[in-house]
């Protein structure tokens, strides 16, 4: 504390008023989501990226539908995602934007775009239920977003057919850029299968990307019926309308990409006993591609990234992250005998191949 030559009280004031800055910076971190936002639903990346070059503030406001007397606030919207390194500045003649590879991953009829992933997580819908947190700590209540809409997220999908459209969409860009990666980067995972269930695969994107790269993959999605209602399969996939706490249809493997991270322990070991009653018994095994949460810390960005998705499992359903003792803790309670990791083969995400 403090130094009789005062040395003390300065850092000591340096520090509180360091720490005042963090709580700002903290209080208003939401900004910086409300700016992505903001700038998905305006379509300034698709902008920039049709521009073909540079884009000044006045060009980018005249392309813009708004009202012109707000491009001050363009300004400091576009000024805050440049903070953020979703945009650069180009200094080289007049000011102008250029995009950043987070960005590009921002255009809308890019095929790997995270747009759509992006504008359905920062719906009121899924965010309003992060103001009940403290509440839902208090009470009986399933998990926050029930106790803010009184419907657990997949009723509320069955009934909502634009959470729903949105859900499915976000999910299904999601699946597209993984896709691309694990059908290349981890083509051995599924060298050799004859038939594959997706278990709760959403409209199909990764099944068939999986479908694609492997012609002799005989592809099954799986998924509630208000999800895959009406879809058309191709050749080697079919669309199956069930629920997987039921019943899962036979297959060599079965694939879960982002489900048990949705659901409580003891629902997963009723999933994954279903899935192992349904593999076939030599050979047979289950993939799934999921985050594992690291007990070191080594990249400070992914593992909040990490924490994010696992709060965001506790608000919104009833799961959460897993580290590997987790997840073979699940792995032996449901039957399994040894399973195979690939940590981090999809950055923030891994598979693992899981045995009877
Ligand atoms: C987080 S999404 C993941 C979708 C997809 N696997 C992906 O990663 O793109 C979870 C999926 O599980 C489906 N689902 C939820 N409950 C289900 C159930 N009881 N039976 C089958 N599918 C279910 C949802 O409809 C949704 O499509």
């Amino acid at each position: 504390m403090a130094s009789a030559n005062g040395v003390g009280v300065e850092s000591s004031r340096k520090e509180l008023l360091d720490a005042q800055a963090h709580v700002y910076n903290h209080t208003f971190n939401f900004i910086n989501s409300m700016s992505l936002n903001c700038a998905i639903q305006l379509g300034i990346p698709d902008i920039i990226h049709k521009h073909g070059k540079p884009m000044t503030l006045s060009q980018l406001a005249d392309a813009l539908p708004i009202n012109k007397a707000k491009s001050h606030g363009l300004f400091r919207v576009m000024r805050i995602l440049v903070h953020s390194k979703f945009f650069n500045k180009d200094v080289d003649e007049e000011e102008a934007y250029c995009l950043t590879q987070a960005s590009r991953l921002l255009l809308r009829d890019d095929p790997i775009s995270l747009a759509p992933y992006v504008i359905s997580m920062i719906d009121p819908i899924m965010m309003d239920p992060f103001h009940n947190l403290s509440e839902w700590l208090q009470d009986e209540c399933l998990n926050p977003f029930f106790t803010k809409h009184g419907k657990t997220f997949w009723e509320l999908a069955g009934v909502d057919q634009n959470l729903n459209k949105k859900f499915n969409e976000a999910m299904a860009c999601d699946a597209g850029f993984v896709t691309s990666i694990l059908t290349t980067d981890c083509r051995q995972v599924f060298e050799g299968l004859e038939s594959m269930v997706d278990v709760g695969g959403g409209t199909g994107e990764t099944a068939k990307g999986i479908a694609d790269a492997f012609p002799g993959l005989k592809c099954i999605v799986l998924d509630l019926p208000h999800v895959v209602g009406g879809l058309e399969g191709c050749e080697n996939l079919r669309f199956f309308s069930g629920d997987m706490f039921e019943s899962i249809p036979n297959a060599d493997a079965i694939f879960l990409k982002w489900i048990l991270h949705d659901w409580s322990d003891e629902d997963c070991v009723k999933i994954l006993k279903k899935c192992k009653e349904a593999i076939t018994p030599n050979g047979g095994k289950v993939i799934i591609v999921e985050m594992i949460l690291e007990d070191q810390i080594e990249d400070e960005k992914a593992t909040q990234t990490q924490f994010f998705f696992d709060v965001l499992m506790m608000v919104g359903l009833t799961g959460k992250q897993r580290s590997e003792k987790e997840w073979s803790q699940l792995f032996s309670a449901a039957g399994f005998g040894h399973y195979k990791m690939t940590p981090a083969a999809l950055g923030l995400r891994s598979v693992i191949e899981v045995f009877p």
